[in-house]
């Protein structure tokens, strides 16, 4: 298909420009680059299609109101960390996605349905966004009530930009920048500013939408809020905060570092910062983020599970090794998840960023053989669950406990294993995918708790499948007795039984269904659809769900997180458009699924 499309490329620009002003209209563009989908459709090739829309006589001319406080202008006491340098863009890579080739018509009519379906409800939610909560952080869809958590400066607004743009919403897209162009992140609701939140959806919203658009106010504003991050390094050691005291970092004295913190938030910066510099041209970001990575790549094989680091760290005393407890699951999370990734988006041909594919393999070999477990089920499906590992006197010790926040964890280990062509990693990734995927049809309710736990397989490797033993079970469920009696058959707790409208599921199963191209992944995209959908519909949008342990969800809660359509609803879509729609060649997701651009490789 890439070949297919580099040679047709003036062809079909041309065809599309015919297209553009003989075909029907919906909102004032034209029914095809609206329903720019399906996998079957003749490929007029997404990429011309955006390129087209760019065409500046098509695109409203928005400025940025810049904020009440220049971030640029903090004079930083303590300089941050100003090489390395932004390594040269990367030439080569191994292809991601498989070779797909067209549906049959009936199964592009089947996958037409369902991405209509994904539309429906995301244009549901957003109008309903829009008509409640239009700037606010968060909507509350029960009440009609807003939130704003993440220093009100629109969250979900943000983090929707580019799931508007890759559904073809374009009025709704260009009406969300206009309102982009008058954030002021000059001031905040909240005295402290939280880095991790901020970076991943403000940051990474930004930068994926200018990616997408190219449109300037959205690389201005994703400036000033990678500015303002930055003032978040002003520390003795160079290290960033976690959080940021925000009228404090205005003045440019300098921050203090926190003692403790969770390991995904200083790892988790590597991407967007990165980009940053890639989209600026300016180095400093980069940099920065890399005298960060320098500190883990260091102390990677001296911690207490050699590969890993503990979840618990301390910038302040760089300190990534003392901690006993290991988890690839919450907390520690994208720390991971942005390894494998940042090698993607910068290579290993230069010496600063050769340490994040050293990172990604050592850390994939470690926890395949310390925290995979096959969980004792009925039946025989092959099936993979991320527990946690504490390392205390007498070694590593795996607890077979796991959680939603886990379940990216498929997603990465196929992207790693095609990135580092390493057949193990991608083997690993799909039994992985088909855990979650396992877990969330085992509920009554369609969908996975937030908590749990499974038995784990009794043999010597726990990752090797094992009979299922009906009194075994029982006897590991009654251990655990101040949880649920009502689990389907393998499961011991539902410890924290609710469905927050979460992403990592159907993230794993995009991914799995663009590399592998097998047809059941889009099968089981559509089931966790169908489940999730029925459970959190509410009058407005959809809402975090109390007990999936029953049928229907139990109780609502008047919750929905700015990642339902950032990120859930557009894996979704993405399941079931067309397989050029944000492909994996083209694009890197951060942790918040807002796709980064990846250099154009030679073929
Ligand atoms: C850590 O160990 C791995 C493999 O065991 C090795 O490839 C890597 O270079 C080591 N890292 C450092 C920083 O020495």
């Amino acid at each position: 298909m890439a070949r297919f499309r580099v040679r047709h490329v003036a062809l079909c620009a041309v065809f599309v420009v015919f297209l553009y002003h003989a075909l029907p209209r919906e909102n004032g563009i034209p029914h095809l680059f609206y329903h720019a989908g399906g996998g079957g459709a003749p490929n007029a090739g997404t990429s011309e299609l955006a390129r087209y829309m760019n065409d500046p006589s098509h695109v409203p001319r928005i400025v940025a109101t810049e904020s009440s406080f220049s971030w640029n202008t903090v004079k930083l006491l303590k300089q941050p960390a100003l090489t390395p340098k932004l390594p040269a863009p990367v030439t080569s890579r191994p292809r991601i996605q498989h070779h797909f080739k067209p549906d049959s018509p009936h199964v592009a009519a089947k996958q037409e349905q369902r991405r209509q379906a994904v539309l429906g409800v995301t244009k549901k939610a957003w109008a309903a966004y829009r008509e409640h909560a239009w700037m606010k952080d968060a909507l509350k869809p029960l009440s009609g009530q807003f939130v704003d958590q993440f220093s009100g400066w629109a969250a979900t607004l943000v983090d929707s930009l580019d799931t508007l743009w890759i559904m073809g919403l374009r009025d709704e897209f260009y009406e969300a920048v206009e309102a982009v162009a008058a954030i002021d992140f000059g001031k905040s609701t909240s005295y402290t500013v939280n880095t991790f939140e901020t970076n991943i959806r403000y940051l990474g919203g930004l930068i994926a939408a200018y990616d997408l658009s190219g449109h300037e106010v959205l690389r201005a504003k994703a400036v000033e809020v990678g500015d303002l991050l930055y003032a978040g390094f002003n520390t003795d050691n160079k290290m960033p905060v976690d959080m940021i005291q925000f009228e404090r970092a205005k003045e440019g004295a300098g921050l203090v570092v926190e003692d403790g913190v969770v390991s995904a938030s200083p790892g988790t910066i590597t991407l967007e910062f990165s980009r940053l510099s890639q989209i600026t041209g300016d180095s400093k970001y980069y940099a920065a983020v890399s005298h960060v990575m320098d500190l883990f790549y260091e102390h990677q094989n001296e911690t207490k599970l050699p590969g890993m680091w503990p979840m618990m760290v301390s910038m302040r005393r760089e300190d990534v090794v003392s901690g006993y407890q290991f988890t690839i699951g919450g907390n520690a999370d994208s720390l991971y998840e942005y390894l494998p990734k940042a090698h993607a988006l910068l290579g290993s041909a230069d010496p600063s960023s050769k340490k994040y594919e050293v990172m990604s393999r050592t850390f994939m070999d470690t926890a395949m053989s310390n925290l995979f477990f096959h969980p004792m089920i009925p039946g025989d499906e092959d099936i993979l669950i991320s527990g946690n590992v504490d390392v205390l006197g007498t070694g590593p010790s795996l607890d077979p406990e796991s959680e939603h926040l886990s379940c990216y964890i498929g997603g990465l280990y196929a992207l790693g294993g095609r990135l580092l062509e390493n057949e193990k990693y991608l083997d690993a990734g799909a039994k992985l995918a088909r855990g979650c995927a396992y877990a969330y049809k085992s509920f009554p309710s369609g969908m996975m708790p937030e908590r749990y736990n499974m038995v784990k397989c009794p043999g010597p490797d726990p990752k090797q499948s094992c009979t299922w033993d009906q009194s075994l079970w029982v006897t590991e469920r009654e251990k655990r007795t101040q949880y649920k009696d009502h689990l389907p058959l393998g499961f011991t707790t539902a410890k924290d039984p609710r469905y927050i409208l979460r992403p990592e599921a159907i993230e794993s199963v995009f991914i799995l269904w663009r590399i592998t191209g097998q047809e059941e992944w889009r099968d089981t995209a559509w089931r966790m659809f169908e489940a999730v959908v029925k459970a959190t519909d509410t009058e407005m949008a959809n809402a975090a769900v109390e007990d999936v342990t029953v049928e229907g969800g139990g109780e609502k809660t008047d919750y929905m997180e700015s990642f339902w359509i950032a990120e859930t609803l557009k894996y979704y879509y993405l399941c079931f458009a067309h397989t050029d729609l944000v492909s994996l060649d083209e694009f890197v997701l951060n942790t918040e699924a807002h796709p980064l651009k990846l250099s154009k490789i030679q073929v």
